[in-house]
C-alpha cells in the first residue's frame, strides 16, 4: 500500500478530547505563536509568502500575496475574516477540522492577525453546524483565559479579539463579498469588485478573508518555516493538504497528503471503490468543479493537474460514484442544489437555473425530446460567465462536464427513464426505507415503485 499520508492539521484529531486546549499545548500548540510575536510582523507575512501556501478555499490564490495587499497607509482598522461556511456539496474539510482541533484554527487566526496588523478578527462560520459554532466558542474562550487573546497578548503589546459569528445557513455567504454582506447584518449578496476586500471589505476598511484550511496552515509554517512547507507537494502547489473522500468508497474520510498525490493512490488508502463496483465519475474539488472519470486516476491532484484536465482542484472534495449512479440523476441533484442557493441578485443565474432543473427533469423522467441536450448546453453558454458571481459558473460545470464525458446516458432521456437504466437503490449506500406518510414522494422520482431511500449523505 502506498504511504503518502503527511498527517501536520489532522495530526492530533486522533488525541483524547484534542480540542481541549491543554491538549493541543502538550502537542507543541501555541508554541508557533510564541515564535510569531517574537518577530516584527512583516517577517512573519514573509514566511507565509515564501511558503508558497495557497488559500485551500477553491481558487487557490496565494495566501502571503493576498495579505501583502493590505495597505500599509491605510488608516482604517484591518480585519481578518475567516471563512468557515463550508456548504458546498461534497466538501467536509473545516467542520472536521473545527470539531476535532478548533485550536489550530484559533492559533492561525492570532498569528495571521499579527501578520497583517489586524485587531479585529471574525470567524464567520455556517449556521447549521451548532456543534461546530459552540466547540469553536469554547476554544475561543479558552484562548482568552490563557491571554493568547485579548490585550498585550503574551507581553507582546498586540491586543487581538476575536469574534465567532454564525450565518443563516445560505450557500452565496461562503463568497467572500456576500459573507462581508452578511456579517455587516445585510441580506447576503456578493458585490461588485473592484474595489477587492484587500482595499474596502468589512465596514468599507481593508479585509483579508481566508479558509479555514489556509488560515489552520500558518501555525506549522511558522513552526517548521517555508522551506519545510516548500519541501512537500509540486511546483506550484506546495505543502500538505486535506482530500475529503466520500461516496462509493470503502473507508470515507479525510486524508491529509502532499498537493499532488493522486486519486489512485487516495483510493488505495480508503480501501477503493466500494466491493464488486467500479469508479464511474469524479469530483476533484466539490460540486462546482467539472466531473472526471475513470480514465483520470493517474492525474496529479494539484492545481495545475486539475486546470490542465478542465477542471479545479477547488476544495479537494472527491465525491466519488461507482457504475450504479445516474450521471444524469447526479447532474439534476447539483443543479436543484444550485436553483435553490442562487441569491437572485443577477437573471442568467437566477432564471437559468430554474430552466435547467425543468430539462434535467425532463432527461430524468426520459421525457427528454431530440435537440434536448444541445437545449441544455445552450442554457449553460447563457449562464456561466454572463451571471454576477462564481455561483453560476459552477451551476454549469457540472452539467457541461457531464454531458462532455456521458452525452449518450443524457440522450438515453430521449425515452428510457434514468431509473430505469439505473435502479436508484442500487446505488444507494444505506438500506432503503419506506418513507414516513407526511413525506410526499419527489415528483421527479416516481420511481418503480420501491422506495427512494431517505437518508443523509446518499448518493442515489
Ligand atoms: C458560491 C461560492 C461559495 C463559496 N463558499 C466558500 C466557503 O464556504 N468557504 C471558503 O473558504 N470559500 C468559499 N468560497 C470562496 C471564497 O469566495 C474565497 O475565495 C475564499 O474564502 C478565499 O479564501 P482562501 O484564499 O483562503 O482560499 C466560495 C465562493 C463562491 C463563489
Ligand atoms: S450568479 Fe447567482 S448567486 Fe451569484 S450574484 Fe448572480 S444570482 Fe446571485
Amino acid at each position: 500500500m502506498t504511504d503518502v499520508l503527511t498527517p501536520v492539521l489532522s495530526a492530533n484529531w486522533g488525541d483524547e478530547r484534542a480540542w481541549k486546549i491543554a491538549n493541543y499545548e502538550r502537542r507543541g500548540g501555541y508554541r508557533a505563536l510564541r515564535k510569531a510575536l517574537a518577530q516584527p510582523a512583516a517577517d512573519v507575512l514573509g514566511t507565509v509568502k515564501d511558503s508558497g501556501l495557497r488559500g485551500r478555499g477553491g481558487a487557490g490564490f496565494p495566501t502571503g500575496m493576498k495579505w501583502s495587499f493590505v495597505p500599509k497607509d491605510n488608516p482604517n482598522p484591518k480585519y481578518l475574516v475567516v471563512n468557515a461556511d463550508e456548504s458546498e456539496p461534497g466538501t467536509c474539510k473545516d467542520m472536521p477540522l473545527l470539531m476535532a482541533s478548533p485550536h489550530t484554527l484559533v492559533e492561525g487566526v492570532i498569528i495571521s492577525s499579527y501578520a497583517i496588523g489586524c485587531r479585529y478578527a471574525f470567524i464567520y462560520v455556517r449556521g447549521e453546524v451548532l456543534h461546530v459554532i459552540r466547540r469553536l466558542q469554547q476554544a475561543v474562550r479558552e484562548a482568552y483565559s490563557a491571554g493568547y487573546i485579548g490585550k498585550n497578548i503574551l507581553g507582546s503589546g498586540y491586543d487581538l479579539e476575536v469574534v465567532v459569528h454564525a450565518g443563516a445557513g445560505a450557500y452565496i455567504c461562503g463568497e467572500e463579498t456576500a459573507l462581508l454582506d452578511s456579517l455587516e447584518g445585510r441580506r447576503g449578496q456578493p458585490r461588485l469588485r473592484p474595489p477587492f476586500p484587500a482595499v474596502a471589505g468589512l465596514y468599507a476598511c481593508p479585509t483579508v478573508i481566508n479558509n479555514v484550511e489556509s488560515i489552520s496552515s500558518v501555525p506549522a509554517i511558522i513552526d517548521h518555516g517555508a522551506a519545510w512547507f516548500q519541501s512537500m507537494g509540486t511546483e506550484k502547489s506546495k505543502g500538505f493538504t486535506i482530500y475529503s473522500l466520500s461516496g462509493h468508497v470503502v473507508r470515507p474520510g479525510q486524508f491529509e497528503a502532499p498537493l499532488g498525490v493522486t486519486l489512485r493512490e487516495l483510493l488505495e488508502l480508503a480501501g477503493g471503490v466500494r466491493n464488486g463496483h467500479r469508479l464511474k465519475f469524479w469530483t476533484p474539488g466539490g460540486s462546482s468543479t467539472p466531473i472526471l472519470t475513470g480514465d483520470d486516476l493517474d492525474l496529479p491532484l494539484d492545481y495545475e493537474g486539475m486546470a490542465g484536465a478542465g477542471t479545479m482542484l477547488g476544495t479537494k472534495a472527491l465525491q466519488i460514484f461507482d457504475e450504479t449512479v445516474s450521471v444524469v440523476r447526479t447532474t439534476l441533484r447539483w443543479v436543484e442544489f444550485y436553483k435553490h442557493e442562487s441569491c437572485g441578485k443577477c437573471t442568467p443565474c437566477r432564471e437559468g437555473s430554474w430552466w435547467l432543473v425543468q430539462l434535467l427533469k425532463k432527461f430524468e423522467a426520459g421525457e427528454a425530446v431530440e435537440g434536448d441536450v444541445d437545449k441544455l448546453l445552450d442554457i449553460c453558454t447563457s449562464i456561466g460567465g454572463r451571471s454576477f458571481c462564481a455561483l453560476a459558473d459552477g451551476a454549469v460545470a457540472c452539467v457541461t462536464s457531464a454531458v462532455k464525458h456521458f452525452r449518450e446516458e443524457f440522450e438515453q432521456g430521449y425515452g428510457t427513464p434514468a431509473w430505469e437504466l439505473f435502479p436508484y437503490e442500487k446505488s444507494a449506500l444505506f438500506t432503503p426505507r419506506t418513507p414516513p406518510a407526511e413525506y410526499p414522494e419527489r415528483d421527479s422520482n416516481p420511481g418503480d415503485g420501491a422506495a427512494e431511500p431517505v437518508h443523509e449523505g446518499g448518493l442515489a
